[in-house]
């Protein structure tokens, strides 16, 4: 058996007439149940030495949709299977609820799991497969047949029990996955990237219904993925996750537009950066001569080694003596342009600065422009309020 399908088993295993005891046990539990809904105090996991999680504090709160994101290998997968119970952590405390389950087996934690590779039992039709959960817990035939049917019309499923798994396409395959993990109602609900097997159009279609069951339900979802976009469109809030370490915790406006460093600014979105030198009030210099606008300076003192992000799209770029486009006083530069794009909606311009520096624009899609031809002379504007100084690493 596979090491995931043991796991969904395990989950799937439920209710012992054990559960619920522990909880009585921890007074400071108790206190400190309420908002939140998982918390690691000082969680960390080792390999032979080697840290896949380095002491991490987290709190998850009740209802929300937070996103475990980072690249390969920085620990995501490490932090849903402790909440889940399949890790045991190297050092810290997990309470679920305000109640320590940092000794309490898995199947005792009464949460839900979807897998990428969806770990369903292919000798069963889809019926059996969502109904399993409930047998192992010794659930009666009747209230199983309504709680199956509603689990599978909630995915879009009605019709579809008698099927086997191979019947199905990768994305009904999740679909039945989700409906076994909410059937039993878990309070918490674990998915490890669920969509990454599938393409894009299913990918997009499915987050749809991720995010529409998340508000139907009302259930604290934890969701690992390494896709930004994926993070940002779902979470009420995002953990930027970078070599075992949260790079940031936030909501997905703070990550992209506050970025607490140069690898959030780079995993999330597109982002123009400028090394800068703070000369005064709001006000850096790039370069030797060139000033710009800040939206603050504040923490910082003069002389100070800066990093300036400005977002894409908050860079308004026109072929120069075009209109000038708004009033966005503040910043401006001229450079010429490399090349232009058109990406979902958007127009896309490469610039290249007197200097060599690049820099790219973003703006909804404007004929004119996009007729620019490469090379020509562009002029730039952005407000100060739209560059945003990095904390300094
Ligand atoms: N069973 C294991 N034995 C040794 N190292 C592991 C094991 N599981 C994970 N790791 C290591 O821990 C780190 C974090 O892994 P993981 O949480 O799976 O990353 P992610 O899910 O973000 O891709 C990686 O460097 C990985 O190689
Ligand atoms: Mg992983």
């Amino acid at each position: 058996m596979s090491h995931v399908l043991k796991q969904t088993l395990a989950h799937a295993g439920g209710s012992t007439p054990g559960r619920g005891q522990q909880g009585m046990e921890s007074m400071e539990g108790a206190a400190q149940a309420g908002q939140d809904m998982i918390v690691f105090d000082g969680v960390s996991k080792q390999y032979g030495g080697a840290p896949a999680l380095h002491a991490t504090d987290l709190t998850v709160r009740k209802g929300e949709f937070l996103s475990l994101l980072g690249p390969s290998g920085s620990g995501k997968s490490t932090i849903l299977n402790i909440i889940a119970g399949s890790i045991a952590p190297s050092s810290g405390r997990i309470l679920l609820d305000g109640r320590d389950v940092s000794t309490v087996p898995p199947r005792d934690r009464q949460l839900g799991m979807v897998f990428q590779n969806y770990a369903l039992l292919p000798h069963l039709n889809v019926f059996d497969n969502v109904a399993f959960p409930l047998r192992v817990r010794g659930i009666g035939a009747t209230e199983i047949r309504e709680r199956v049917t509603q689990a599978l019309h909630r995915v879009g499923l009605t019709g579809y029990e008698k099927r086997k798994p191979r019947e199905m396409s990768g994305g009904q395959q999740q679909r039945v996955g989700i409906a076994r993990c909410i059937v039993y109602s878990p309070s918490v609900i674990l998915m490890d990237e669920p969509l990454g097997a599938l393409d894009k159009k299913l990918r997009d279609q499915l987050q749809g219904e991720i995010k529409r069951l998340h508000r139907d339900l009302g259930t604290t979802l934890v969701y690992v993925t390494h896709d930004q976009e994926e993070a940002l469109n779902l979470s009420d809030r995002v953990c930027l996750m970078n070599g075992g370490r949260i790079a940031q915790l936030g909501t997905p406006d703070e990550l992209y537009f506050e970025p607490a460093s140069e690898f959030v600014a780079d995993f999330v979105g597109e982002s123009n950066l400028f090394e800068a030198t703070v000369v005064g009030d709001d006000t850096v210099r790039v370069g030797d001569h060139w000033t710009l606008g800040v939206r603050s300076t504040e923490g910082h003192r003069v002389g100070q080694r800066v990093k300036v992000l400005v977002r894409p799209e908050k860079i308004h770029a026109a072929p120069q003596g075009a209109a000038a486009g708004g009033s966005l006083a503040g910043n401006h530069c001229v450079g010429t342009l490399a090349q232009v794009s058109f990406v979902g909606g958007m127009t896309r311009f490469d610039l290249t600065l007197p200097d060599g520096r690049n820099m790219i624009a973003k703006g909804i899609s404007d004929r004119a422009a996009e007729r620019s031809p490469i090379g020509c002379r562009m002029q730039m504007q952005w407000s100060a309020a739209d560059s945003v100084l990095l904390k300094t690493e």
